[in-house]
């Protein structure tokens, strides 16, 4: 397996250190062959070559690279973020840019509370917040459509176009079914959209929702409007099993299941290409005041090997990858009580201790 590992910015390269320090444990323990290339892609490096600060100027990431990127099994990515580069700048120029060069069309987003882990929800543990999140990846309100007219005049006007296609949502709807069958959980996958008002665009979600569904008689097609889902969350997040939604809808409800999982410590997420290149990151961003001081929970991005190996090893049909992903997610699970906090600096360890502590676990498991 030949994983691009692309540390990013601030804290990304640290987190990112103690993930491989994991691979490298389940590689042993599991058997498997594996090979890391380093990519350089960061805020860092587009100032040096002279990047503008303050608009998009030179590429963040070469088309050569991208076109190398295609030849791995997986991309792994630390964070993206430069406090001396204007927001969206970096995000837009490698994040963005992957999910869409690379056709990663699903963002993979388990919300599930590790034993141990502090909750902002009174009374719910581990066994109530346990369901993922299939995120349309390609289209929505990230496709860049859209202008200004008359700008910067009394009658300016902006639009930013809401694109839905046909083929685009139907093959998010599909991967979400196929999951949530999967999954021994409840077999339910609820669509969270905003048909009373998204007329047109969610129309051709909840559609196309309703017909692939036939085509799963096992599973029970429940609907949310988004609004009502961030309620849920918050009240009975233990009602979900699979959730399936648009980007910037997705983008949203995410953030909020990664506060309930125990914050951006512990949430990865993937994305997803399921024929061709993934990525798989903590959802996190850079953290730059807390760069270098060995202070930042590398646990999300040790989840996002887990994630890695698993959908890698589904893709492949590697039986000793997904092996190997369940072993690291399990020897987070047996790490995580141990922990005072999973907010930086407050962890009761260092981030190259905690990634420690989990390489051990895969290691003297049995
Ligand atoms: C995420 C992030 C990105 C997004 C930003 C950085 C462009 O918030 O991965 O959720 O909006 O998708
Ligand atoms: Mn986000």
């Amino acid at each position: 397996m030949k994983i691009a590992v692309i540390g990013g910015d601030g804290t990304g390269p640290e987190v990112v250190a103690e993930g491989v320090k994991v691979l490298a444990a389940a590689a042993e323990k599991v058997g498997f062959e594996y090979e890391t290339k380093d990519f350089d892609v960061s805020g860092d490096r587009y100032l040096a070559a002279g990047g503008d600060p303050a608009k998009p100027s030179i590429p963040i990431i070469s088309d050569e690279e991208i076109d190398e990127l295609r030849s791995f099994d997986a991309i792994y990515l630390g964070a993206v973020g430069h406090p001396d580069v204007a927001p969206g700048i970096l995000e837009k120029g490698l994040l963005l840019r992957a999910r869409f060069e690379l056709d990663q069309y699903v963002n993979l987003r388990p919300v599930k509370l590790y034993p141990g882990v502090w909750t902002p929800l009174a009374d719910k543990g581990p066994q109530d917040i346990n369901f993922v999140v299939v995120r349309e990846n390609t289209e929505g309100l990230y496709t860049g459509m859209g202008g200004i007219q008359y700008k910067g005049t009394a009658n300016e006007v902006a639009t930013q176009i809401m694109c839905n296609t046909r083929g685009g949502v139907e093959r998010a709807v599909r991967y979400a079914f196929d999951l949530c069958k999967r999954r021994a959980d409840k077999h339910r996958l609820t669509l969270v959209a905003k048909t009373n008002v998204l007329t047109y665009a969610h129309d051709l979600w909840y559609r196309t929702f309703m017909e692939v569904g036939e085509q799963y008689p096992d599973i029970e097609t429940d609907y949310n409007h988004v609004d009502a889902c961030c309620m849920w969350f918050v009240k009975t997040p233990e009602y979900y099993d699979t959730i399936v939604v648009c980007n910037m809808f997705g983008d949203i409800i995410t953030d909020l299941g990664a506060m309930i999982q125990g914050g951006m410590g512990v949430a990865a997420g993937g994305n997803i290409n399921p024929t061709g290149v993934s990525m798989f990151e903590p959802i996190g961003g850079s953290a730059p005041k807390y760069t270098g001081q060995n202070v930042i929970n590398p646990i999300a991005a040790i989840a996002a090997v887990a994630m890695l190996l698993r959908e890698t090893g589904n893709h492949t049909s590697d039986a000793k990858l997904v092996d190997a992903g369940e072993r690291v997610e399990e020897a987070i699970m047996s790490v995580t009580p141990k922990m005072k906090s999973q907010s930086a600096g407050r962890m009761g360890f260092s981030t190259t201790e905690v990634g420690d502590l989990v390489a051990q676990a895969v290691a003297q498991a049995k």
